[in-house]
């Protein structure tokens, strides 16, 4: 069996962010940043959450899918930036959409999550144990930035992409999927806790521990070494598409589109540059959303889908890539 994608479904909040509003409060300008990254504009949220953001996306998923919330089996939602810690996202999103048969639960891979999840689901599809799974990436990193590092602050968006998986007779096709935890100072996001901070760090001048906080983050932002992330990026995505490929006994011309997680125009130019391919095969919404790391993948797709430019029978090649550092490619046919 084989996991076919039926339906797609995406949402972003509708608070807009310009290159030119970021220049009011970071030393930064529009030009650099288009010239940079490709980036005009990125969606934040206000009253929105990322579970909300994902419920939204993943009952237009299932309106286009034509599939009822009961018919589903598993919710799978990949994000690093949730609201909420426990329940899962994935439990709030079923309670929301209704999927009372599902079983639920989150994954956390970065920019590669979609795809990682994308490759979990067609496993367990493959292995007999579910028919029907949705599958989310969803993310307010608007919440993990320092809106005061232009190296960063500049390059993330928040919104959710969702998909519908359905089993369907056929053979799997292979994945590919690297993790490399050696390197993953390169890009990091990590928590320091009150009860940590009271002990093991320096308190800041005047600062005290608040009473019944203990346990709670405080300072959590992404950091990252760009010039690390953009190498790895440009180097190891084109490799695993070549590894994926042969796996497949494909070869890029067989190939009419690739669908790239969205962190930077200058990655996917790049990608398809070591790739030989010409960048039509390789398209891209980043100019509008900014970096939406596990949502990215999901968005592009659900734009395309709507679009009408997914024809039955198209080859696509999807790949992600980011924190971890971790990296993969899936290859299906629509
Ligand atoms: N605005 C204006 N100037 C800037 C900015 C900014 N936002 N940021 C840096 N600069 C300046 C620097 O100070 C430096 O100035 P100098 O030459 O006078 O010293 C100059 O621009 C070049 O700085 P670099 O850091 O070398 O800029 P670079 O060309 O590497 O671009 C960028 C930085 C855009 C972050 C790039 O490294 C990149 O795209 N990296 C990949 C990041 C990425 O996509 N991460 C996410 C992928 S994985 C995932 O999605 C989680």
């Amino acid at each position: 069996m084989i996991g076919k994608i039926l339906g797609t479904g995406s949402y972003v909040p509708g608070k807009v962010l310009d290159n030119n509003d970021l220049a009011k409060f970071i030393d930064t300008n529009d030009e650099w940043i288009r010239e940079r990254t490709g980036i005009v504009k990125r969606h934040l949220i206000e009253d929105d959450t990322t579970v909300t953001m994902a419920a939204e996306a993943a009952k237009r998923a299932l309106e286009n899918a034509k599939v009822s919330a009961e018919e589903i089996d598993l919710i799978l939602l990949s994000t690093v930036s949730s609201n909420v810690i426990l329940p899962s996202t994935a439990c709030e999103v079923q309670k929301i959409i209704g999927a009372v048969n599902a079983v639920c639960f989150d994954l956390n891979a970065a920019c590669s999550g979609f795809l990682f999840a994308l490759n979990t689901a067609q496993a367990y599809i493959h292995a007999g144990m579910i028919n029907t799974a949705l599958i989310i990436g969803a993310e307010s990193l608007s919440n993990i930035m320092d809106w005061q590092d232009r190296g960063t602050a500049i390059l993330f968006g928040d919104g959710a992409g969702a998909a519908v998986l359905a089993a369907e007779e056929g053979h799997i096709f292979p994945t590919v999927m690297h993790s490399d935890g050696a390197k993953g100072d390169a890009l990091l996001c990590q928590s320091r806790f009150r009860r940590e901070q009271s002990t093991s760090l320096e308190l800041k001048s005047g600062e005290t521990d608040i009473p019944g906080t203990a346990g709670f983050p405080v300072d959590t932002y992404v950091q990252m070494n760009g010039q690390e992330v953009f190498k790895f990026a440009v180097r190891q995505v084109p490799l695993a598409i070549e590894e994926l490929l042969s796996a497949c006994d494909k070869t890029t011309e067989d190939i009419d589109l690739f669908v790239l997680h969205q962190a930077n125009k200058r990655i996917v130019e790049g990608v398809a540059k070591r790739l030989h391919m010409d960048m039509e095969r390789f398209p891209m919404n980043l100019m509008e959303y900014g970096n939406t790391s596990s949502a990215s993948i999901p968005i592009l797709l659900d734009e395309l889908n709507r679009q009408g430019r997914l024809q039955k029978g198209m080859k696509l090649v999807l790949a992600g890539f980011g924190a971890g550092l971790s990296w993969g490619a899936a290859y299906m046919e629509w």
